[in-house]
């Protein structure tokens, strides 16, 4: 049985952590959701993980959509979110609730993501007001990455920090059944989960929140280009890829593989006949 956002708001009542984390294919999503991972993100970061864009903010719905049916194919347990990617919410709120509608039925997912805080909020009423469950995400938000500047640590300013806990709890108004969190200082992540009543999900926010997301690629040492200073390596697949494809390539180029053992044979006397 699949987890529900009703669930998911339950965790934070009993005090259980949240675990979520992002996958964009059918192999990896199956063994994630067997390992017991509550939420899934197909997070746009896929465009810089798997498809090597330099940002999110070329990501499109198209390959979003192909990505998140990919993941749900692979799932039962877990609660499926699929990330809204640049420009499909920012325009007008019935743009957004008719592609946060596509996530619904044409992949499959549970739930959607956007980016944004109070100026969103509307969006995320309408969308939720429809019966599609909405997490939000502020703090470091990518697809504005040109906006911010750069991959910064927001709201440490008294200003800022103030406009964070009220974006917070504008999406908890509208409806939002929870919030991710994104390189926020560990105190704001702390003091805007004291203050909201539906769960916080950290990413660079520090302890104090209810869950936490990583990028798969990141937290298995996968992905080679940078290695975020929030994440935590707990395998280093790089090398095991690597030092494996090696030994392939050394084996076929020597002879070592294939032998016997890794195909099938046949009758001698049909191959006399031959
Ligand atoms: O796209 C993504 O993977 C995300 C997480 C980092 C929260 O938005």
């Amino acid at each position: 049985m699949r987890l529900t956002i009703n669930k998911i708001q339950d965790m934070k009542k009993a005090g259980e952590r949240i675990t979520m984390l992002t996958a964009y294919d059918y192999s990896t999503a199956k063994l994630i959701d067997e390992a017991g991972v509550n939420l899934i993100l197909v997070g746009d970061s896929l465009g810089m993980v798997m498809l090597g864009y330099e940002t999110t903010v070329p990501v499109t719905i198209e390959e979003m959509l192909h990505h998140t049916k990919a993941v749900v194919r692979g799932t039962k347990n877990a609660l499926i979110t699929g990330d809204m990617p640049f420009m499909t919410y920012q325009v007008t709120a019935e743009e957004a609730l008719r592609n946060a509608g596509r996530f619904m039925q044409e992949a499959g997912c549970q739930a959607i993501k956007l980016e944004g805080g109070a100026t969103i909020a509307e969006t995320v009423r309408k969308i939720v007001n429809a019966g599609i469950p909405v997490m939000g995400h502020i703090g470091l938000t990518p697809q504005s990455i040109n906006q911010l500047g750069g991959h910064r640590v927001q709201g440490k300013t008294t200003d800022t920090a103030r406009r964070l806990l009220g974006d917070a709890l504008a999406l908890q108004q509208a409806g939002a059944f929870a919030v991710v969190l994104e390189l926020v200082p560990m105190q704001l992540a702390k003091l805007i989960t004291s203050r909201l009543n539906i769960p916080t999900i950290g990413i660079g926010a520090g302890p104090y929140c209810d869950g936490e997301v990583q990028v798969i690629h990141d937290m298995l040492g996968w992905f080679t280009d940078f290695v975020p200073k929030h994440t935590k390596q707990y395998a280093r697949l790089s090398d095991t890829i690597q030092t494996a494809v090696a030994t392939y390539v050394s084996e076929v180029k020597s002879g070592a593989f294939p032998t016997d053992a890794n195909t099938s044979s046949m009758d001698e006397k049909l191959l006399e006949e031959l």
